[in-house]
């Protein structure tokens, strides 16, 4: 893969269909809706879009319980919808990725009905079935992300099989061949449909310890903060040495396609994170960087994690960023509103691959959801922690259903979230969907800002400032992440510049830097000047 490659030069958008446009009126999107919705995406400017789950699922977990890899849940349309997605995206020269969700399957599928059916099924070693421990209980004692043990109890076989999520999500087998050449045929068969390469969902938990082996204490958990998951260190039921050898072989299926990508959800430290590039790149080209999900909102914490992270890729990786997803607060909720603006320009000027998740190009909130209307499982487990907030459907109008629905929606809307619908913002120049605009379109235009090199810059405080150089082209991203007003000594040779682009309205255009190289910024501002 050269520079060149589309996936390095492009925006990824990720589509969580549930909320994006529903075509028929039941409260839930779908496939016909994204269909005729597809234009936000070319006119927004983003070059590819991750479509989540949509595959024939009991919706235990809202479709990460596949029973069927190969089809399309009839609540979302029809695998001809999908087929016509695929064609009309390409058309209109947007890429198209799935989600794949190899660890687990339904506990609906049939593999693992005829698995569960006894202990001679053909299908038993397709998942992880194990004997109690001598003297009872558990085989080990890894838990699951609400800390309950992830080893289930099967009453009719008297064994226990392992889960990493719900009850309704069984691991399979991963060390069997033959689950391996089920699952590598599952990517085939949309490869051939033509779909543009995968996310991957929790690629690092694909194996466990053949030897089952305890997971030690974490000396650092924080009860009542940290996730239950976290109180012990899961070094046995994750990431291991399997695991990384099965992502380059799942590379390798996926390179029998031309031109085609993969992008993976690991939630690893930095080092193990990397790791999975693999050996001479032939691992995943975008194993998810989440860093910015979690930072701290703070200059100096940013500057020296960019700094950490271009360092630890390995020759020939190619970075990422990922400001929002369908399991986190969105960005807006977690920064405010005018932090979110510098937080765009952030995900849009950094090197490497930005990753945006829908509704955040709206500067969409959380939705607080009431107990009684929660629909995420894990609303259930873990008070507190559900990912309704963060999965409620787009307003695309001020209409009824906010032009969403025509029927009652699966979440609500949010009042706030309402009035920033996608109509309104078209058309209002200071709006957050008209900032997104610009941006891509400027990253898409300036090879420094896609494809360049990066430099960081010295400055202090709030201010958050680095060069992204091409050539003889020289840009300057300068973002305060601090309410009150700042300055930043403009780089040499020239400077002086003359703003592109910047969150606050109206400055567009102006030069930057006067006679006194200082560049002067607003409180909450970002901008990207072009030097020289
Ligand atoms: C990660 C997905 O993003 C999340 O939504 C899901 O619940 C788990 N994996 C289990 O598949």
């Amino acid at each position: 893969m050269g520079a060149a490659a589309w996936w390095r030069r492009g925006v990824i958008y990720q589509l969580y269909p549930r909320s994006f446009m529903d075509g028929d009126g039941d409260g839930v999107g779908d496939l016909p809706g994204v269909l005729a919705r597809l234009d936000h995406l070319t006119w927004l400017g983003v070059d590819a879009l991750w479509l989540s789950p949509v595959y024939p699922s009991p919706m235990a977990d809202f479709g990460y319980d596949v029973s069927d890899y190969r089809g399309v849940d009839p609540l979302f349309g029809t695998l001809d919808d999908l087929d016509r997605l695929i064609a009309s995206a390409h058309g209109r020269g947007l890429r198209v990725l799935l989600d794949w969700v190899p660890n687990h399957t339904s506990d609906q599928h049939p593999w693992f009905l005829a698995s569960r059916s006894g202990r001679g099924d053909p299908r038993r070693d397709w998942y992880v079935w194990r004997d109690p421990r001598p003297g009872g209980g558990p085989p080990s004692n890894w838990i699951d992300y609400t800390g309950r043990s992830s080893w289930r109890w099967d009453e009719a076989t008297g064994q226990y099989y392992y889960r990493a999520f719900t009850d309704a999500q069984p691991d399979l087998n991963w060390r069997n061949p033959e689950v391996q050449e089920a699952m590598f045929e599952t990517l085939r068969f949309w490869l051939r449909r033509g779909v543009d390469g995968f996310r991957i969902d929790v690629l690092s938990l694909l194996v466990e310890d053949d030897q089952l082996r305890d997971n030690p204490p974490n000396p650092h958990y924080r009860p009542g903060e940290d996730f239950p998951y976290m109180r012990e260190l899961s070094v046995w039921n994750v990431d291991r040495p399997e695991t990384r050898e099965l992502a380059a072989h799942i590379r390798k299926v996926v390179d029998e396609f031309d031109d085609r990508v993969l992008l993976a959800e690991l939630v690893l430290p930095l080092e193990q994170t990397v790791a999975y590039y693999g050996p001479d790149g032939r691992g995943i080209q975008v194993p998810f960087n989440f860093e910015l999900l979690t930072a701290a909102w703070e200059a100096r914490g940013i500057a020296g994690y960019v700094d950490r992270y271009l360092a630890a890729i390995p020759p020939g990786g190619w970075p990422n960023w990922v400001l929002g997803n369908h399991d986190v607060s969105r960005v807006a909720s977690r920064v405010g509103p005018a932090q979110a603006r510098v937080a765009a320009m952030l995900l849009l000027t950094l090197p490497g691959t930005p990753v945006l998740y829908q509704g955040d190009e709206l500067g969409l909130a959380d939705v607080p959801i009431p107990p009684d209307q929660a629909r995420d499982p894990i609303a259930n487990l873990i008070p507190g922690r559900g990912r309704d907030p963060e999965r409620t459907p787009l307003p695309w109008d001020d209409g009824p259903g906010a032009g969403f629905t025509s029927g009652r929606p699966w979440l609500p809307l949010g009042e706030a979230n309402q009035a920033r619908h996608v109509a309104g913002q078209r058309h209002d120049p200071a709006s957050m969907l008209t900032l997104h605009r610009r941006l891509l379109r400027l990253r898409r235009r300036v090879p420094a800002l896609h494809a360049g090199a990066y430099q960081p810059v010295e400055a202090d405080g709030d201010v958050l400032a680095y060069l992204r150089t091409a050539g003889d082209a020289r840009w300057l991203v300068a973002l305060n992440l601090g309410p009150g007003p700042a300055r930043l000594a403009l780089p040499g040779p020239e400077r002086a510049g003359r703003v592109a682009c910047s969150t606050h309205p109206g400055r567009d255009g102006a030069a930057a830097g006067g006679g006194c190289g200082q560049l002067e910024l607003g409180g909450d501002e970002g901008v990207v000047v072009e030097l020289g």
